[in-house]
């Protein structure tokens, strides 16, 4: 057989998907995965099952690298941490000059930055490869991030463009991003997003459990779905709240301690360094780590009120989902901005909407909305018709918090989404209180009001 033209190391769920994708569209390939002591002949075995198309499965690593056109191009499908730099080291010795590898994971883009200098100087070069979309997406088309070298990225464009799921205009959903690990951070935000977007909709959930049935809110986000509010995981939410297990449903049976691998946490983190408030995909990083104490949760839970329940109109929750949203994608926004600026990367803002509007998990109609503003703006708080309609929004928005905590519901997104909102339409906040203890009890000194030089001063509090 010819030597393939892409390389895929980790036949996990995504490598595996990633690679009948590539198969599908008749790129050929070369896949490799280690032995394990359960398993031999993974690759192997999986080459067999796809015969009928142009690939090869290796267990043994030089021999894969024998079996790729150079420069090669491998994409490396293995979990972030320890087995990337693993997986290099045993590649590294069989590489030549200006090979290609891609690491699709989700690695940390600190990490990536640290690997694409120590390749450079053994002239590989690596590319930071966001991927989302889940199994499904992997299979049928993701949406694809990549950063790092621009000369490399152009010569893998057109295996990633193959691979990658297609936009209303039919163009892929993959874009160079950027320099160094920009792709591993934007996948991050993306993923900062999800979490913040996956949070929202467990506390509409609950509050709408409230008055309605499964079956009810199954209906009423599904009917939200076909309007301006459509996204993926709208569309699942509704899936998973009428799936059922003979008599029970599914959800019911399930622990409620919310497990994470770690993206949503660094892009809190990323936005704690930068100075960017995301406060709801932070309150729903939180939150995920408040379930997970379950057991003193247990020791501690107070019943619930027992007073009759009000009925709440749906669209005044519906209302108070789209702003929240809005804001959770403004956020995230946001924080890209701030990296783009600190890092030099010139991140295109619209593009990267644009390739977020399929294939991924955060796929949504909003997207779209926001890919039009930012093509003209830079953020989504300088476009007139956002402030508007956040503006409309706000009262509803009020009115579902309060009557969700006097039930004492959990809805730590929203209520972050109207704090913040509350914050930016302030023009005088309160942080001049901070200000005056920060220089009461260590001379941080502070800023005149109305003063034009914006000089630094401390006040002697003690006389
Ligand atoms: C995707 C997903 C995928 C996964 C993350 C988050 O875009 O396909 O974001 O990458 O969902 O790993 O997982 P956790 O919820 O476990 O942190």
């Amino acid at each position: 057989m010819k030597n393939a033209s892409f390389g895929i190391i980790g036949l996990g769920v995504m490598g595996k998907s990633i690679a009948i994708n590539a198969l599908n569209k008749n790129i050929s390939v070369a896949v490799y995965n280690r032995e394990t002591t359960d398993e031999v002949h993974i690759a192997q075995t999986f080459a067999k099952v796809y015969s009928d198309k142009q690939v090869q499965g290796f267990s043994d690593i030089q021999a894969f690298v024998n079996a790729l056109e150079t420069p090669r191009k491998i994409l490396l499908m293995v979990n972030a941490g320890k087995a990337v730099d693993q997986v290099i080291a045993t590649l590294l010795p069989y590489l030549s000059a200006g090979d290609i590898l891609l690491d699709g994971g989700n690695s940390h883009y600190k990490d990536t930055n640290k690997r694409i200098l120590d390749l450079k100087k053994q002239h590989i070069h690596l590319l930071s490869v966001g991927i989302s979309g889940g199994e499904e997406g992997a299979l049928t088309g993701p949406s694809l991030m990549p950063g790092g070298d621009k000369e490399s990225y152009l010569v893998v464009k057109k295996i990633l463009e193959m691979i990658a799921a297609k936009d209303a205009d039919k163009k892929p959903c993959c874009a160079y991003i950027g320099n160094d690990g920009s792709g591993h951070f934007v996948k991050m935000v993306h993923n900062g997003i999800e979490y913040g977007d996956m949070q929202l909709l467990a506390e509409l959930y609950e509050v709408l459990s409230l008055t309605c049935s499964y079956n009810d809110i199954a209906t009423i986000f599904r009917n939200w779905n076909q309007t301006e509010l459509q996204s993926y995981l709208l569309e699942i939410t509704a899936d998973i709240l009428t799936t059922k297990e003979g008599n029970t449903y599914v959800l019911d049976t399930i622990l409620d301690k919310a497990g994470n691998k770690g993206t949503g946490s660094w892009s809190s983190i990323a936005a704690m360094e930068l100075g960017v408030p995301t406060t709801i995909k932070t309150s729903a990083v939180y939150a995920r780590y408040l379930s997970s104490l379950k057991e003193k949760r247990a020791q501690l839970a107070i019943s619930k009120p027992h007073h009759p329940i009000e009925e709440i109109a749906i669209d005044v929750i519906k209302r108070a989902y789209k702003f929240t949203r809005l804001l959770n994608l403004h956020q995230g926004f946001e924080l890209l901005r701030a990296a783009s600026k600190t890092y030099e990367w010139q991140l295109q803002l619209a593009e990267i909407c644009r390739i977020w509007s399929n294939g991924c998990i955060i796929k949504s109609a909003m997207l779209k909305q926001c890919m039009s503003i930012l093509k003209e703006k830079d953020s989504l708080l300088d476009d007139e018709t956002i402030i508007q309609q956040l503006t409309d929004l706000e009262s509803d928005v009020k009115k579902g918090i309060q009557y969700a905590l006097q039930y004492r519901l959990n809805i730590p997104c929203i209520t972050a989404a109207y704090s913040y909102w509350l914050m930016m339409t302030t023009q005088r906040t309160s942080a001049n209180m901070i200000q005056a203890q920060r220089d009461f009890f260590g001379a941080h000194t502070f800023q005149r009001v109305n003063d034009a030089s914006q000089k630094q001063i401390h006040y002697h509090w003690k006389k």
